[in-house]
């Protein structure tokens, strides 16, 4: 490698996930997944992340009876289940070495219980993987990404029931004998400490069907299911595909004290060992002491069945994988002035700037945490979400967007930084290379791709695909393996 130049082989991409780009909610043989179920509500302010995902039980059996699109727009997607050709066509013009996609659970298990899956689901994934495979573009592939089905929600509490554990264990055999000859990459659960912030669609947790006074044990208790499932897959995708390498994926949630207040500083640390608490689990193939300590103090107690401590040993993960959004301040102060980031309500930070939707722009923060990750963990780090939702404008067929480039290559700069001091990061994947549902808002128009989709927040548009500014921008850092950064 050139000095200017990230290492070679370094993959370069985008990240998806099926439930926010698919649609085809109800085609062959797709069943009812969480995502189906996220209403779009245009009255309630975007910043307010926790009315957009929270969700009650009437809520949903109100969704389940409304058999149409127009309020859920996870159901339509950007209908990349009949684009997907033309979108692998952009991304590989792009110059995409990889592309991170996910596999909705529904399409191949429609409730999650069927002991066969179904054959029309497989195929389509095949159709994918052999597209991909001719356009020289890697998957890595998220086994769960928000899109458990409905029913495993509405039976068990989802998560919370250790028998869902043998369904995701079936559904991800599933997908290991019949992609694992295209797929060396996977990953496990999307953002698994997300579980806190929005029961329902990480891990179909409803609050009614949760014991009473019991709530936060719940979302223990079924977080604790899916560290168990996390590792009996991992050791399940060693088995069977020979060369696989499986990752975890984190929320990166970078905190830095408001002020050098020790107690500030003591908040900070604190949020940050909670925050690197999953990661700890499925590296390290144990629960920190310390996090043990404190759900002890919260008394918080986790049912772990005969052997769960040995397979959490046993088959810990080969790379760490994370989205990084933004970063947020702590402060001892309770009317310290807080801002949104995502899906948390942060302290803000003074030398920091915003998106429109107050999540906090700093790329150094990116750096930051590539270090502490890689010096905490030692294992191959992948970034495998990062950008910034924005309103674009279509001018005369046009879309520039100088905001998003700029974020790209502060961010891009960071990590050769981070590099060049020593950091193995072997890949980067861009949140939404093409426009797409947005996870927390299940707006249209809050847009992070390269790629502009003609659609609005209640589905009215062509759907057509049109390149921005930015798509040139980034496929000449991928031509030039970074080095245009420098130029
Ligand atoms: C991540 C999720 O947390 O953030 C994605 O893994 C999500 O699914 C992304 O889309 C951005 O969040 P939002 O709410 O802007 O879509």
């Amino acid at each position: 490698m050139t000095k200017t130049q990230f290492p070679e082989g370094f993959l370069w991409g985008g990240a998806i996930a099926a439930n926010q780009v698919e649609g085809a909610w109800n085609i062959d043989g797709k069943g009812m997944s969480v995502a189906d179920v996220a209403s779009y509500k245009p009255h309630v302010d975007n910043k307010d992340y926790a009315a957009h995902t929270h969700i009650t039980l009437e809520k949903i059996e109100e969704a389940i009876a409304d058999q149409t699109d127009t309020w859920y727009p996870k159901r339509r997607g950007i209908d990349f289940y009949h684009h997907y050709k033309e979108d692998l066509a952009l991304f590989a013009e792009m110059g995409f070495k990889t592309l991170r996609l996910s596999i909705a659970w529904s399409r191949l298990f429609p409730t999650g219980e069927e002991l066969t899956p179904n054959e029309k689901g497989i195929a389509f994934y095949i159709e994918i993987f052999k597209e991909m495979r001719r356009l020289n573009i890697e998957p890595i592939v998220t086994l769960s990404h928000y899109e458990m089905p409905l029913s495993l929600a509405m039976n068990y509490n989802g998560w919370a029931d250790r028998r869902v554990i043998d369904d995701f264990v079936r559904f991800a055999n599933v997908c290991f004998d019949h992609f694992g000859e295209y797929v060396k990459y996977w990953l496990t659960f999307n953002e698994i400490d997300s579980i806190h912030r929005h029961p329902f669609t990480t891990a179909g947790i409803i609050d009614e069907k949760s014991p009473k006074g019991l709530e936060e044990q719940t979302v223990y208790q079924a977080l604790h299911h899916q560290f168990v499932a996390s590792a009996l897959v991992t050791r399940d995708a060693h088995l069977k595909i020979s060369g696989s390498q499986v990752g975890c994926m984190l929320t990166k949630l970078m905190t830095y004290p408001l002020t050098c207040a020790p107690i500030d500083v003591e908040l900070t640390l604190k949020k940050n060992l909670e925050n690197n608490f999953y990661a700890d689990v499925q590296v390290f193939g144990e629960y920190p002491k310390m996090i043990l300590a404190d759900l002890k103090r919260r008394n918080i107690q986790i049912e772990m069945a005969e052997g769960d401590t040995e397979v959490l040993k046993e088959h810990t993960v080969d790379f760490i994988t994370f989205s990084y959004y933004m970063s947020m301040a702590e402060s001892g102060d309770p009317n310290a002035e807080r801002t949104p980031g995502n899906t948390v309500l942060g302290v803000k930070n003074p030398y920091l700037p915003s998106t429109e939707w107050g999540w906090q722009i700093d790329p150094k923060g990116l750096k930051i945490s590539l270090i502490e990750l890689y010096d905490r963990y030692q294992l191959p780090l992948m970034i495998v979400e990062n950008g910034m939702g924005a309103m674009d404008v279509v001018e005369n067929g046009k879309i520039h967007d100088p905001y998003r480039i700029a974020y790209f290559k502060a961010h891009f700069q960071q990590m050769k930084e981070a590099i060049d001091e020593g950091v193995d990061l072997v890949g980067y994947t861009s949140w939404g290379p093409i426009d797409l549902v947005s996870a927390g808002t299940s707006q249209m128009s809050k847009r992070y791709g390269f790629i502009y989709v003609d659609a609005d927040d209640e589905g009215h548009g062509s759907y057509n695909r049109y390149k921005k500014d930015s798509f040139y921008w980034y496929q000449n850092v991928i031509n030039t393996n970074g080095a245009s950064l420098t130029e």
